[in-house]
């Protein structure tokens, strides 16, 4: 059988433990994961790509068929340059549903090949996101049931330089 590389792609400004919960479940069902750090263009960042790869590297490394990229570009051109059809995605609530519908299937209209696996966040991170947390950072909240360790640190650096 072929083996199965799946592409987690997402913002991870930063990565949560909810994303985390997700790059495990899926590291379990796919022979390969590539979890790509890319943009939104909607969005505006604290981290820069490659600041949100290393600190994600650093969570993911008990995962031996985990592996981090960056790509500044379109997610399913990414997927063809991986040879992987298979996106993943995690779905934290009802409100995710109709934007994940639409970009699924957008990306599905770009490349026919393309299939989008949608994963329930678990019940313990359905209501985090990254922004919640910058939030909570930027009013001294307490986040390390949130975030790793490491994004904490990270976080704090920017906060004591004036970014957040
Ligand atoms: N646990 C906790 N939080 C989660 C989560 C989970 N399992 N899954 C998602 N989230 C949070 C994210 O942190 C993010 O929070 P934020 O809005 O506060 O930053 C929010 O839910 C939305 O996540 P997502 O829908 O994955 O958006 P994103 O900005 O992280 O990623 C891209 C979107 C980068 C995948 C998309 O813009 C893309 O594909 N860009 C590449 C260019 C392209 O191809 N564009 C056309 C797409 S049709």
């Amino acid at each position: 059988m072929k083996s199965k590389t799946a592409i987690y792609p997402g913002s991870f400004d930063p990565i949560t433990h909810g994303h985390l919960d997700i790059i495990e479940r899926a590291a379990k069902i796919f022979d390969r994961v590539i979890v790509c750090v890319m943009y939104n263009s909607a969005k505006k960042y604290l981290f820069s790509l490659e600041e949100r790869a290393a600190l994600i590297r650093e969570c993911v490394e008990p995962y031996k068929n985990v592996e981090v990229d960056c790509f500044d570009g379109l997610l399913v051109e990414y997927a063809q340059q991986q040879e992987s059809n298979i996106i993943v995605k995690g779905l934290r609530a009802f409100l995710d549903f109709e934007y994940e519908f639409q970009m699924a299937l957008t990306n599905k209209h770009l490349d026919n090949d393309i299939e989008t696996f949608f994963m329930v966040t678990n019940n313990k991170h359905s209501y985090i996101s990254s922004s919640l947390v910058k939030e909570l950072v930027k009013l001294k909240g307490e986040v390390s049931d949130f975030i790793p360790h490491n994004v904490e640190e990270a976080m704090q650096k920017k906060f004591e330089e004036g970014c957040i």
